[in-house]
């Protein structure tokens, strides 16, 4: 028969050998998330997937920078989660674009966590891009810092960080991306195409008029000067 003391030693051996299997399945894949190739993203990037989504640099520009025409978003140096995330909406339909919900839907779910890892990866400089109004900028940059209290409106930067620099993972930096993709986005949560974030930037848009908007917007483009690198740290 085990004395209590031998029992205990047996019960403590099972324990620790249950807690090592544990960690070394933890230690293999921290998050359970899959993990992303960097390498493969950057093949994505340039060629497109086997699926036929085709490579992101023709838009968005091999280092996510785009092209300073401002048709198509920087996406360089979001975080991996939020950058997925979209790429999960915009296949999904929470988020809706004729360009990129078909890309998006033709991605596999490691097409998608690999790119993701790559662009986030990215320390892209802002290009050079015209000096918005003077004025435009001012009242931006009000709404951005302090909110609006009479239309019940809270600073930007109370989410987006200072400066809109970004606050990984989940919320984007505004600092340095174009400012006509800043208003296409808050003229989507009004209209109701982009659906992720009900309860924040729905309300938050919904407050916003086209003025508004286009002060913001504004405002943002040219808080990074050209050269200096755009990312959520
Ligand atoms: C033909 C042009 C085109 C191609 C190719 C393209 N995109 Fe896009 N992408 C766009 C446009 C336009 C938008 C803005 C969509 C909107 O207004 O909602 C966008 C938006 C995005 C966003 C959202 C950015 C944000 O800040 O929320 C991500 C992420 C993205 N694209 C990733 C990719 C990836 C990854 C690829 C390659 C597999 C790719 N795109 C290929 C045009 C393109
Ligand atoms: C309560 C927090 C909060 C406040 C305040 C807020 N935002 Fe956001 N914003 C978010 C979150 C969260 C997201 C990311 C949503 C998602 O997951 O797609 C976001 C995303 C955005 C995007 C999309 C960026 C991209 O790359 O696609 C824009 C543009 C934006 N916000 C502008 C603004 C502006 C302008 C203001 C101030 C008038 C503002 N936000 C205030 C939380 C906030």
């Amino acid at each position: 028969m085990m004395s209590d003391r031998s029992l205990t030693v047996a019960l403590g051996a099972i324990i620790a050998v249950g807690l090592g299997l544990s960690y070394a399945a933890l230690a293999q894949n921290p998050t359970a998330a899959p993990v992303g190739d960097p390498q493969r993203g950057s093949t994505i990037a340039a060629n497109g997937t086997a699926g036929g989504a085709p490579g992101c640099a023709q838009c968005h520009g091999q280092d996510g920078a785009a092209d300073p025409s401002g048709s198509f978003p920087r996406i360089a140096g979001h975080s991996d989660f939020y950058l997925a995330k979209q790429l999960r909406e915009f296949a999904s339909g929470v988020r809706s674009n004729d360009t990129m919900s078909p890309i998006a839907k033709a991605m596999t779910a490691q097409d998608i966590v690999d790119v993701a890892t790559y662009y986030a990866a990215s320390k892209a400089p802002v290009p050079p891009l015209p000096t918005p109004d003077a004025a435009v900028v001012k009242a931006g940059r009000q709404l951005a810092k302090f909110g609006n209290e009479d239309k019940g409106l809270q600073a930007c930067d109370n989410c987006h960080g200072p400066d809109g620099a970004g606050e990984p993972p989940g919320i984007p930096y505004l600092a340095g991306q174009f400012s006509g993709y800043i208003t296409q986005q808050l003229q989507a949560w009004q209209g109701g195409t982009r659906k992720n974030s009900p309860t924040e930037m729905a309300v938050v848009a919904k407050k916003l008029s086209a003025q508004d908007i286009a002060a913001v917007a504004a405002y943002y483009q040219q808080v990074r000067t050209a050269g200096e690198v755009v990312g959520s740290k």
